[in-house]
């Protein structure tokens, strides 16, 4: 079994928040800092709110691309990599209702992985599923980098959300923060 994990949104936590921009649907309100536990059952009375999300199974990856990910990339918290982005991202019920080679190829020509590789091993990435636990968003995406590669992320984010594969993203919000 899956641990789950959980983003808290409180009053103090290892990940200062420096910005927090609603790119599409309902924005959420933006706490001082972020913590991160590995206890997604833990209550958070003091917390102005929790996202969990857990580390799942590949859907789409290739083989050989994943033998490409797995040569570049870098692990998390490296001690350079003070920079931090949370990116929750919920999907449109369109794309839940497409099968899953549908997906597959509407993930592929939007080459999400070949646009990811060339950020790789600058940016350190881990993606949590949620949709299934009746969350708010259908996935958590974390990133992990060095303040000289902050200008290499925003060109990252913003060549994804021109793809086809973001007209299928009906809420997504970008939080950034530093340690
Ligand atoms: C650092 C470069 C990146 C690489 C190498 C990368 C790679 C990947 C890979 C391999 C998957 C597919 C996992 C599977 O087979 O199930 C994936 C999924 C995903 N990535 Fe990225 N990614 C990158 C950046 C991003 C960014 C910046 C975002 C958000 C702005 C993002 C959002 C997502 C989402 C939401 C999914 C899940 C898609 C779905 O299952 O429908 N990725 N990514």
């Amino acid at each position: 079994m899956n641990s789950t994990t959980q983003f808290i949104g409180s009053h103090s936590g290892l990940w200062k928040v420096i910005q927090l921009n609603r790119v599409k649907g309902e924005s959420i309100a933006k706490p001082e800092y972020i913590d991160i536990t590995n206890d997604g059952d833990a209550p958070q009375s003091n917390a102005l709110w929790s996202l969990k999300g857990f580390n799942s199974n590949i859907r789409y990856t290739h083989k050989d691309e994943k033998q490409l990910l797995q040569a570049k990339q870098a692990p998390l918290a490296r001690p350079e990599a003070t920079c931090a982005a949370l990116i929750p991202i919920k999907k449109s019920d369109a794309w839940w209702e497409l099968a899953q080679d549908e997906r597959r190829a509407i993930f592929d020509s939007s080459k999400h992985i070949g646009i990811g590789l060339d950020y790789l091993p600058q940016i350190a990435r881990k993606l949590y599923h949620c949709r299934d636990l009746n969350e708010p968003f259908d996935f958590l995406t974390w990133f992990e980098y060095a303040p000289e590669n902050a200008a290499l992320f925003e060109r990252l984010v913003e060549q994804l959300r021109h793809t086809e594969e973001w007209e299928y993203v009906d809420r997504e919000i970008d939080i950034r923060l530093v340690r």
